[in-house]
């Protein structure tokens, strides 16, 4: 199985049109069940795209990657959220308050947002005997 616009590609060649490797935000949805009804899931996940996609027209030159998910594994007061590698967590996403949450995201502020509830950055690994942050 393959999506159409992906047949007769190698994996390296989808993953090129899709700009993996090129953005620095990944942010998941997720649709519920348990945390939302999937119903408002769904709703916040399409401003998602919508607003990333506005954001971000060129797939090519996306600063942000989005993916929606079946569970993150708070199960309530959803929908849950997070975005990497910054590892801020979003709680109550909805479709009224999602393109806020990207365009913060985008805009690369550091203070928290305020349905922000935890955060758990992530670093690069280390190479060689150093981090990224030194290279
Ligand atoms: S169902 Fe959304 S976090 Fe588990």
């Amino acid at each position: 199985m393959a999506k159409e616009e992906h047949k007769g590609k190698t994996l390296p060649q989808i993953a090129g049109i899709l700009g993996i490797g090129k953005f620095d935000t990944h942010f998941f949805i997720c649709t519920g069940p348990d945390c939302c009804d999937p119903e408002a899931g769904l709703a916040a996940w399409q401003v998602v795209k919508r607003t990333v996609k506005a954001l971000n027209p060129n797939l090519k030159t996306s600063r942000i990657y989005r993916t929606k998910v079946g569970c993150l594994r708070i199960c309530q007061s959803g929908p849950i959220a997070v975005a990497y590698p910054q590892g801020k967590w979003f709680h109550h996403v909805t479709e009224d308050n999602a393109e806020d949450i990207v365009k913060y995201l985008q805009s690369g502020e550091i203070g928290p947002h305020p349905l922000e509830f935890t955060e758990h950055p992530l670093t690069a690994p280390e190479k060689d005997g150093a981090k990224a942050s030194d290279r």
